[in-house]
């Protein structure tokens, strides 16, 4: 409590400003404690103030606010309250314990020197006690409202613990399933990841970052790291810069655009430089072509790790690389701490540059207003797992769902057709592998599984049997399949709950082989024989390659990790109290070998198409060399994937009509409308998310064959027709040329409007130059 008020006049450029400084510390030793905390809002701004208080802090103190303690899961050791009282700790990350962040607050804001209060840091990935589908489930929806609703559902969960500040979204753009951390992506769709991630930076940050249940977001991880080689986590990436700049960083300058906080220097090493040293990407993109002005963490102990890249020999130059970089503030490692304030002195770094970092992580500080509301209340924030919390995870996992494959009209199941139905698995009734991966704080205690969730709906009328048959997943143990395959042919239907334990997905849990693993795909075709309808739904942190399992089954659900309430999700779909409407933001390849297989792929000298492609199998015995096609194609997989990037059927049947132009032509720097007609000619009432596709035919470096420029979900009666209009002005169509400048070219265009990246309805139009 402050025990004098008194008055202070602040120097400010030219003019002097009369602030009220409270001088609680004045009879503490020498501890002075200044306000900087504007209540009343009548301080200077917020860089105003950054000034002041950089004014006041000894060197110590600034390399201090660059500096990011783990405080291990809850616990917060003495050396942590110690280094915050001297005022040498800028940030903490993972403590939830509202106690214990209070009085870490408390040790900053009251007995340190200056005050400064503390970036609290949180992997808050997808949902916090109630958790959301996993990121890709999340993208699979189409949906920014439902993303944005989710983010700031766990926003104000987490803020009732104190925690400020998320590790998310992760926009790496991720086109290679094998990679575990595909499950923490918004796919490989640059514009699909752009338009979900700036809306997940929305939900998390809200309208103003200064209000009770907003926090702070993370960007991450800056940049290409989901191009690792050969999907393994943490691998070196080879991208080139028109390919970064096109792809990879495009989710990222959106996401500055919609005011994100921070970002984070990604692990890994690209075009011979780790990220967490890369001086192109932070300094030239991040701050001078951009303009970002929060700041950029490192990822874990990524400063030090530059040593083990071999970038540097040991801490005190990887300290330096990532500063010079732009890394303003170290995580979890002690390089900055330990070395900087002896690189300032011998004069290779300019207090000037450590001035401007420190001021990056100020300007977020106050942004956040945790100057003027250092301490949680958790009383003013809603109970954690509210009914509002639930039903957003629950419309999340209804969304995210694709189906897959429905032969025959076999979903959705009719309880009043039914007498029994068999759920056989290993995820039926997993609470916790539901929730997928990163959730730190996940409660699965909330989760409701699919077998709970379909007996509730069900199980009045029909007689729902249960048996787990496998282990886990990845268990090769078939000595229950017998009785599966008892229970299934004693059925009148067979849904399957397959795919991948939550740890099978996610950092450092990246797989060479993608298809189900253990003997699930053994199970499948046991239970094939039985001749009852076969329905697998399968949860999994990836995209799968299903070739082995998708004849011998009748339909597919694809669920993804779907979160708290995924069960109750998957049991409305399956019985048809809401139609699947999800679309995938992935492709799915028949095999691992077409890895990387994206839909926005380049057209190449030699494209292939159905009649320019042999398979292995029919390859006359002594064919001559140049007999095969030409073309860029696979012997044994063709050159399309199993499902497509922006597939996901439904209940409903959709027609797509007339699509046209608002203007054949039309200049740079105008704009026009694409329409099409879009009729549901089902019998149920649907979502459809419409997709708007654009290729560029000629460019001063090649473009996609198509690429996503627009999308839209809708609600649509049996019967009824809308048109769905798409604006596009000539800056949706501009990409990095040859130059690396950010242009639109005059031309010909082509766009698509549909349901998938497989659209066919076409129409055209020109882009012409000025005279
Ligand atoms: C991950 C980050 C994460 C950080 C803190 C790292 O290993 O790469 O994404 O935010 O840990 O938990």
């Amino acid at each position: 409590m402050p025990t004098t008020n008194t008055t202070r006049r602040l120097r400010t450029g030219s003019s002097s400003l009369l602030i009220t400084v409270a001088l609680c510390g004045l009879l503490l030793n020498t501890n002075m404690s200044i306000s900087f905390a504007n209540p009343a809002g009548d301080l200077p701004s917020i860089e105003q103030r950054v000034a002041e208080l950089l004014g006041q802090m000894t060197l110590a103190e600034k390399i201090g606010q660059m500096n990011q303690r783990n405080a291990s899961d809850g616990y917060a050791p003495d050396y942590l309250r110690e280094g915050l009282r001297v005022g040498r700790i800028g940030s903490v990350l993972n403590v939830v314990d509202v106690d214990i962040v209070n009085e870490l607050q408390r040790i900053a804001v009251e007995e340190s020197r200056l005050g400064i209060p503390l970036m609290v840091g949180r992997d808050v990935i997808h949902g916090f006690k109630t958790v959301m589908p996993i990121p890709l489930g999340q993208a699979a929806s189409w949906n920014p409202d439902i993303v944005r609703e989710g983010a700031r559902v766990a926003a104000l969960e987490a803020a009732t613990t104190g925690v400020n500040w998320t590790f998310a979204p992760m926009i790496d753009i991720a086109r290679d399933a094998r990679w575990g951390r595909i499950a923490e992506s918004l796919g490989e769709d640059p514009f699909l990841a752009s338009e979900l991630g700036a809306a997940m930076v929305r939900g998390f940050q809200g309208d103003n970052l200064a209000d009770t249940g907003t926090i702070a977001a993370c960007a991450k991880h800056f940049a290409g790291y989901g191009a690792a080689e050969s999907g393994r986590d943490y691998a070196t990436t080879n991208v080139s810069e028109n390919e970064l700049r096109n792809v990879h960083l495009r989710p990222f300058k959106a996401a500055v655009d919609a005011g994100v906080t921070t970002l984070m220097a990604s692990f890994s090493d690209i075009d011979g430089v780790p990220a967490t040293a890369n001086e192109f990407l932070m300094r030239r993109v991040l701050r001078d072509e951009w303009r970002f002005d929060g700041f950029v963490v490192s990822d874990w102990d990524s400063v030090r790790q530059l040593a083990i890249h071999g970038l540097t020999e040991g801490d005190r130059e990887s300290a330096y690389e990532a500063a010079t970089a732009g890394v303003d503030m170290e995580m979890a490692g002690h390089a900055y701490e330990d070395n900087l304030e002896e690189l300032i002195s011998e004069g290779r770094i300019d207090v000037a540059m450590i001035d401007a970092t420190v001021a990056n992580i100020l300007r977020a500080k106050f942004r956040l207003g945790l100057f003027e509301n250092p301490y949680t209340k958790p009383a003013e924030l809603p109970a954690i797992a509210n009914e509002h919390a639930l039903a957003t995870a629950k419309k999340a996992a209804l969304q995210s769902v694709v189906m897959l494959k429905n032969d025959h009209g076999t979903l959705p199941l009719s309880p009043e057709a039914l007498d029994s139905v068999a759920l056989i698995g290993p995820l039926a009734d997993a609470p916790y592998e539901q929730l997928g991966t990163w959730i730190f704080d996940g409660d699965a205690n909330l989760s409701i599984t699919p077998m709970h969730a379909i007996h509730s709906l069900v199980g009045k009328q029909v007689d729902v049997r249960y048996l787990r048959a496998m282990e886990n997943s990845r268990s090769k143990v078939s000595e229950h399949f017998d009785d599966a395959v008892d229970i299934a042919a004693g059925s009148d239907a067979v849904v399957l709950f397959l795919g991948e334990e939550s740890i099978l997905s996610g950092e450092a849990h990246s797989r060479a082989d993608i298809s189900l693993p253990g003997d699930q795909a053994e199970l499948v075709r046991r239970i094939r024989e039985t001749g009852k309808p076969v329905i697998a739904v399968i949860l999994a942190g990836r995209p799968l390659t299903l070739t082995n399992i998708v004849d011998h089954v009748d339909a597919i659900l694809f669920a993804w990790h779907p979160g708290t309430m995924g069960g109750p999700a998957i049991a409305d779909l399956l019985f048809g109290v809401e139609s699947p409407s999800g679309k995938l933001p992935a492709t799915f390849p028949r095999m691992v070998g077409q890895i990387p297989i994206y839909y926005n792929q380049k057209n190449t000298g030699k494209p292939p198409s159905p009649d320019t492609i042999v398979h292995i199998d029919d390859i006359d015995a002594r064919a001559p060399q140049l007999s095969l096609g030409m073309t860029a194609f696979h012997l044994d997989a063709g050159y399309t994937p199993l499902y497509s990037f922006g597939f996901g059927l439904s209940y409903a049947e959709w027609e797509y009509a007339d699509i046209r132009t608002s203007a054949s032509e039309l200049r740079l720097g105008q704009s026009l409308t694409i329409s099409a007609d879009v009729t549901n000619t089902g019998e149920v009432a649907a979502d459809e998310v419409v997709q708007l596709y654009v290729r560029d035919l000629v460019g001063n470096v090649t473009r996609p064959v198509k690429e996503l420029k627009g999308f839209k979900r809708l609600r649509l009666e049996p019967g009824q027709t809308m048109t769905v209009d798409f604006d596009l002005h000539t800056d949706d169509l501009s990409f990095y040329g040859r130059n690396m400048q950010l242009m639109t070219e005059p031309g010909d265009f082509h766009a698509w409007i549909g349901g998938s990246s497989d659209a066919e309805l076409r129409t055209e139009f020109r882009i012409v130059a000025d005279d």
